[in-house]
């Protein structure tokens, strides 16, 4: 085998689905996810659940990984895995595989914090290939986080601002819960958006110091807007839908969009890239495109199945970390809380 050819399996069990990838270099051979459904009937994460899908999931996708990419588990060069943030039952699954694995097979480990990898997941090789150049400011959206990061190279990360509270994820699926939509409502509110008027109700956007970010507020006046009109019109959300929706995902777009201005005047950095499920969202795609040519920033926004959680950015993580001799022992534990740009040292397995 070529040295210049690495091939890495990746493991994601960070939350509620597991995934598994193959890379070849910069590239995924495979990248598949098993969705777990059984969350659907709860209207959110019991992570519980969530932690004995893994277990069922986690060793037939990995086969089938294997199997789309056509590559035998001998020919792997290291296994990458998600050491955290996340529910650390779920993070529990994907590391002890990792470990049992690289075991067996006697090869490097190498762990990945998932949020970095959001970020890093800019650097797979994609049709269109423009990478952000080095340094950029990174917006990462997700259902558990909401961070504009500053990126000076791929393991030098800053955060320089973050959400109080509830995360821009979460804002959309509890008010898709309060429009009474199945979770995640993230995606429906989008759908449902395309349909409506989003000047027809206006939402208050928060005032947060500095770059941080908060929406909890949002959620409570939405909620108290929608106690107030249901009780003068029983009918009024299922009339109005596309409405509240379309105006909903525009206050969130505005909210986001500010302190990305913000952020781009400050560092005087105009290379913007997001990052996180919610770069899914049509809303903050158009507004970021529409930044290039009134502002004239460089935006980059990952292909949709790489925004969504997904084992190709926990494997784009761990190849840039093998290139860089960036590998873990096996009495590294997995980790709920793990901030960016505190991950792995040079520790040889
Ligand atoms: O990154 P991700 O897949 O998982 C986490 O690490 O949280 O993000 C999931 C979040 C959910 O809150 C989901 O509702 C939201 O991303 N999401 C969207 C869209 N697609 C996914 N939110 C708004 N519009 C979308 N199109
Ligand atoms: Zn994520």
């Amino acid at each position: 085998m070529n040295p210049s050819d690495i091939f890495i399996l990746a493991i994601e069990s960070s939350c509620d689905d597991t995934a598994a990838a193959i890379l070849h270099n910069r590239k995924a051979l495979s990248n598949i996810v098993a969705t777990q459904q059984i969350h659907q009937a709860y209207g959110g994460v019991v992570p519980e659940l969530a932690s004995r899908a893994h277990q069922q999931n986690i060793v037939p996708l990995v086969h089938r990984a294997l199997d789309i990419a056509n590559i035998d588990k001998k020919q792997l060069s290291a296994i990458a895995f998600t050491r955290g943030p996340g529910l650390l039952g779920s993070l529990l699954v994907g590391t002890s595989f990792a470990k049992s694995l690289s075991m067996g097979l006697e090869i490097p480990l190498i762990e990945v914090n998932h949020m970095e990898a959001h970020i890093l997941s800019h650097f797979l090789e994609t049709e269109d290939a423009s990478v952000p150049a080095f340094p950029f400011l990174a917006m990462t959206i997700s259902g558990g986080h909401t961070q504009i990061v500053l990126v000076r190279g791929y393991f030098e990360m800053e955060v320089l601002g973050e959400t109080l509270d509830d995360a821009v994820g979460e804002a959309f699926d509890k008010s898709a819960k309060l429009l009474g939509l199945p979770y995640p409502g993230g995606p429906l509110i989008d759908a449902y958006a395309q349909l409506g008027d989003p000047d027809k109700f206006t939402f208050p956007i928060p005032k947060v110091g500095g770059l941080d970010f908060s929406f909890s507020g949002l959620k409570t006046s939405i909620l108290y807007f929608l106690q107030r009109e249901t009780a003068a019109d029983p009918g009024f959300i299922e009339r109005e839908r596309n409405a509240i929706c379309a105006s909903i995902q525009k206050t969130i777009v505005e909210i986001l969009m500010r302190k990305l201005k913000k952020a781009v005047r400050e560092t005087g950095i105009n290379r913007v890239a997001l990052a996180g499920g919610v770069a899914a969202n049509s809303g903050i795609r158009k507004a970021l495109k529409q930044a290039e040519s009134e502002w004239g920033w460089t935006t980059h926004i990952p292909p949709l199945e790489y925004c969504t959680d997904n084992a190709a950015m926990i494997g784009i993580a761990g190849y840039l970390k093998y290139l860089d001799g960036r590998f873990t022992d096996l009495g590294t534990p997995a980790t709920a809380r793990y901030t960016i740009g505190s991950s792995g040292g040079k520790e040889i397995v």
